[in-house]
């Protein structure tokens, strides 16, 4: 069994099976163990390539095979004949184990997909050598397989493997294909990553052809979230008009989804056009009716005036991560550790359409070696101990506006820093901060960027890339009224 020649580039998942083959082999392999640990002073001779390559050729000539796997396809009459040996089958899974020892003759009989067995060699050659290449297309396949015969390691190996190509190009996506089996197989940290990944990276999703095959249930609690990264509430909009054209749901679903769009956060302007030119908009209009007249009432009023008379804690005023300028701006921080550096930007002073000329001018400040109050009365007390530059210290952001204004009463504005790094040579949103005032509020902001180190995967081209977002928020409001 040569390895196949493999379209685009595989990626290696290897663990130690000739360890694990030196344990198991040796009844002494404690014993083993320790005379290695005692031989200090000894060369090391390494031949462990040389051993896979033999492990690699016994699977292939089928010498001294004890056991026949005959691989069905379902649904089809395709059979696959591999000769093995079952000491190395029953060595990494106990359902091979099992299978092995109730059999009644030398052949033992599998039944897989098509899937599964268009990868079941790569999984048979992991048991012989302990490395597979996988690529996107082939990862969902061979954890089934590792699943179902309790490879545990290679099933770990997948896990982490997805989790690092979520950024991955595919022709078709594989994002969601991967949440819809974590989901299945009830994996919550493998569909975390993955839902996160589609919440922190939703303009690309909206705009590929995965968008369009999403379910309903994934579809449905994207749109209840508050952290999507995205350009405004209107792209949210018309993707959510495609997603409906194309898949044609009942109206229930219609509703639900349409219902979920955050309306007081699309400007007035864009609210009048859909209203008479939105296809999904004009059949549905009486589901969201209501919704609409409290967003028009929203956008005719200050948020305070409109928060004496009405409850504005609820969804439709709250924002999400919008990257459109009236929201915020990039922050690309050169050489961060060099430092202290300071920014200016202008946001609108909140989403409501009686806000929209007036602006708020922003002062960030972003220090990378900042020693938080307590740390430093501390170095005070024992006097001689004053911090160095590179001594301790941790990065911090403070934002604050340029100017108060009377406007401002009542409003709370929550900050948000998107934080991105490098991930298998993409440029991925890597953390989102909330905050107040100072990035101190959160505890952990970029505690493990290590900023020092050149080769940090926060650092693309000795910067670092962040995006602010300005969040009016009125919940405030609501506790003045009382
Ligand atoms: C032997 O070589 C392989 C790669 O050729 C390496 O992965 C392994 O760690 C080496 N083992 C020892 C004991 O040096
Ligand atoms: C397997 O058998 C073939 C002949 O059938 C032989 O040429 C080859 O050396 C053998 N390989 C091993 C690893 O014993
Ligand atoms: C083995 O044979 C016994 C009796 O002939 C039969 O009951 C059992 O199902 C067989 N097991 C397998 C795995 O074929
Ligand atoms: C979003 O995904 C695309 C590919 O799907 C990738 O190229 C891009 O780097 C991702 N961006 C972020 C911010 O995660
Ligand atoms: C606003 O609503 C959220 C969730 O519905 C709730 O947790 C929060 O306490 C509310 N805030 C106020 C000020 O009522």
């Amino acid at each position: 069994m040569a390895r196949s020649s493999e379209q685009g580039s595989p990626a290696w998942v290897r663990v130690g099976t000739l360890l694990l083959l030196l344990h198991c082999v040796s009844v002494r392999g404690a014993a083993l163990k320790q005379d290695l640990a005692l031989d200090a002073g000894a060369t090391v001779l390494n031949h462990s390539m040389n051993l896979v390559q033999r492990m690699e050729s016994l699977l292939a000539m089928g010498n001294g095979s004890d056991v026949t796997l005959r691989v069905h396809t379902i649904n089809t009459d395709e059979v696959k004949v591999i000769q093995a040996h079952s000491l190395v089958l029953t060595m990494q899974s106990d359902v091979f184990e099992e299978l092995l020892l109730t059999r009644n003759s030398s052949t033992v009989v599998l039944r897989e997909t098509s899937d599964c067995a268009a990868v079941f060699d790569k999984f048979i050659r992991y048991l012989y050598c302990g490395d597979v290449s996988v690529r996107l297309d082939q990862a969902i396949s061979l954890h089934k397989l590792a699943n179902k015969y309790h490879v545990w390691g290679l099933q770990q190996g997948l896990t982490q493997y997805m989790t690092q190509h979520l950024s991955s190009e595919s022709p078709t996506g594989h994002v969601v294909g991967w949440y819809n089996y974590a989901l299945l197989i009830g994996d919550t940290a493998l569909r975390d990553s993955c839902l996160q990944y589609l919440s922190w990276n939703l303009s690309s999703v909206l705009q590929s052809g995965e968008w369009g095959s999403i379910s309903e249930e994934l579809l449905l609690s994207l749109l209840q979230r508050s952290d999507l990264i995205l350009q405004s509430e209107l792209e949210l909009y018309e993707a959510l008009e495609a997603w409906i054209s194309h898949n044609q749901p009942v109206s229930a679903t219609v509703e639900s989804a349409l219902r979920a769009v955050r309306y007081g956060m699309i400007p007035p302007q864009h609210l009048f056009r859909l209203q008479k030119q939105s296809a999904l908009m004009l059949k549905y209009y009486e589901f969201i009716r209501d919704l609409l007249y409290l967003a028009f009432q929203f956008h005719s009023a200050s948020p305070i005036q409109l928060a004496k008379y009405f409850d504005v804690n609820c969804s439709i005023f709250t924002p999400r991560n919008y990257l459109s300028t009236s929201w915020g701006s990039p922050w690309v921080i050169n050489n961060p550790t060099r430092d202290d550096r300071s920014f200016s930007f202008q946001t609108q002073l909140g989403p409501s359409g009686h806000d929209t000329s007036k602006r708020v001018t922003w002062n960030a400040l972003f220090s990378p070696r900042w020693i938080p109050l307590s740390a430093r009365s501390t170095y005070t007390e024992l006097g001689a101990m004053q911090p160095t530059r590179t001594d301790g210290g941790r990065p911090r952001i403070i934002i604050t506006p340029a100017t108060s204004s009377s406007d401002f009463a009542g409003v709370t504005f929550q900050k948000t820093v998107i934080v991105m790094a490098r991930q298998q040579g993409k440029v991925v949103v890597r953390h989102v901060y909330n905050f107040h005032q100072s990035t101190e509020e959160v505890g952990d902001f970029l505690l493990d960027a290590d900023l020092q180190r050149r080769a940090s995967e926060y650092l693309i081209d000795s910067s670092l890339y962040l995006h602010v977002v300005i969040k009016p928020l009125y919940h405030t409001l609501l506790v003045a009224r009382k």
